[in-house]
Parts: C-alpha cells; sequence; structure tokens
C-alpha cells in the first residue's frame, strides 16, 4: 500500500443476521481506491452498495476481511472505536439531504465541525467558507425549508467538505433532484474535491452523471465486477 492509496478493502465481508436468518450481502470485496480518484459505484438494489458505504465510513463494522483507510485499519475495531475514525476520515452525504430543520444552513455545517471538536466560533468560520464554496454564502441563515432542494443538496455539500475530511462518501446524492440540478450537484461535488483534495465515492443509479467520473466500480450480489483495476 502507498502513500496514494486512500481506500484498501481485502476480501471484505458482511453478513447481517445470525443463525437461519443470517444473509451475506458482501461477498469478498478487493478495491483500491487512489487518493484523490472520484470514483462512481453502481449496482442493483440489494446489491450492498449502502452496506459497503456504511463500512468505508465506520458506521458499520464489517464480518471479515480487511478494510483500511489512508493506511490505517478500520476493521477489527469495537462498535465504540467508530465514531471517532468517522469524524477523522469521513464527510458523508445522504440521499435526502439530512438537515436539521430547525437549524439554519450555518449550524447545520457547523455542527459536525464543533463534534470534531473545533470551537463554536472556528466551526462557524468554517462553515462560511463551506458555505461560500457551494455558491450559498448569502443563504447561510436559511433554514432548509426556505432553500431549494438543490440548494438544500449543496449544503449537504457543504456539511460533507467542511472541515475537509479526506474521503467524502454520497449515496445517491442526485435521487431526489432533476436532471439539470442533479448535474450541477455532482458537478459541484467534482470540482470542490479536486480543488480541496478528498478521495470521492458516489453510489448513483443516474446515468446521466455517469461521465463525472473518473473510474465506475459495479457491484452485483455483493461482489465487484472490476473493483482492483485502477
Ligand atoms: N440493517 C440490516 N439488517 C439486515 N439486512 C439488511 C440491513 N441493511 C441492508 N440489509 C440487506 O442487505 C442487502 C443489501 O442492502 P443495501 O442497502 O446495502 O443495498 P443497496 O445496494 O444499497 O440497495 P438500494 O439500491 O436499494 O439502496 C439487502 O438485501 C438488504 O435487505
Ligand atoms: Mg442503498
Amino acid at each position: 500500500m502507498t502513500a496514494a492509496t486512500a481506500v484498501r478493502l481485502e476480501g471484505l465481508t458482511k453478513t447481517y443476521g445470525e443463525g437461519a436468518i443470517a444473509q451475506q450481502v458482501l461477498k469478498g470485496v478487493d478495491l483500491t481506491l487512489g487518493a484523490g480518484s472520484f470514483t462512481m459505484l453502481v449496482g442493483p438494489s440489494g446489491s450492498g452498495k449502502t452496506t459497503l458505504l456504511s463500512i468505508l465510513g465506520c458506521v458499520l463494522a464489517p464480518s471479515t476481511g480487511r478494510a483500511f483507510l489512508f493506511g490505517e485499519p478500520i476493521h477489527g475495531k469495537r462498535e465504540s472505536q467508530l465514531p471517532e475514525l468517522r469524524l477523522s476520515y469521513i464527510g458523508f452525504i445522504f440521499q435526502g439531504h439530512n438537515l436539521l430543520g430547525s437549524l439554519s444552513a450555518e449550524a447545520n455545517v457547523a455542527l459536525p465541525l464543533e463534534l470534531r471538536g473545533y470551537s463554536r466560533r472556528a466551526a462557524r468560520e468554517e462553515a462560511r467558507a463551506a458555505l461560500e464554496a457551494v455558491g450559498l454564502a448569502d443563504k447561510r441563515d436559511r433554514s432548509p425549508e426556505e432553500l431549494s432542494g438543490g440548494q438544500r443538496q449543496r449544503v449537504a455539500i457543504a456539511r460533507a467538505v467542511a472541515g475537509r475530511p479526506p474521503l467524502i462518501l454520497a449515496d445517491e446524492p442526485t435521487a431526489s433532484l432533476d436532471a439539470e440540478n442533479g448535474m450541477q450537484v455532482t458537478q459541484l461535488l467534482k470540482r470542490l474535491c479536486a480543488e480541496r483534495g478528498h478521495t470521492a465515492l458516489v453510489v448513483t443509479h443516474d446515468n446521466r452523471i455517469f461521465h463525472l467520473a473518473d473510474r465506475i466500480v459495479r457491484i452485483e450480489d455483493g461482489r465487484l465486477l472490476d473493483g482492483d483495476e485502477p
């Protein structure tokens, strides 16, 4: 593994449940993502995309196999150790924007930074810079319901990239947007990742944005068809 490797998965499996109801959802996944790459993960419903993202995002522990983020193992950890890894390495963008309706755009972006140990003031400053980077400096005091769908998803992008976590994971970030907004949001995400040096893995069904990927990885029934051919 070189320093330029962002993600390395070796023989990764995930089984939900035990005994008679056990279901193996990831069946030996090998994957290497170079630092700074912008990769899309595509595959049928139920093939294991969200499960794989959840393991990379240090939300779920794998059952067997090895997983490294920037050389640091994230397998074999206790559940209580995962949040700290998640805060150090991951910015997550969800299908819905998952913003808190009671908070302003700026407070939504600042919140995870405060969880990472930023002072309130430093978090607000970084949040403002991130909102400016997504073109929403003038909307920072708005609550999510006062924003359009595309603007909300841009706030979600600002929240994910604020504090510069090295790995951005996005689970169908354009699913709730029309074609035009979906394209713009993905272009924005790609540009920010390139400018700020984030590695990104984007789950999508949206073939209108495939051309923006450096690489497309396909998953079917818990196995990657082309995981280790960077
Ligand atoms: N928490 C869970 N407990 C048990 N089974 C689960 C759990 N989460 C997902 N599964 C099962 O694992 C399989 C893969 O689910 P996953 O959410 O990873 O698929 P996906 O590729 O993201 O699908 P979609 O495109 O519909 O979002 C499915 O059969 C699903 O029912
Ligand atoms: Mg999913």
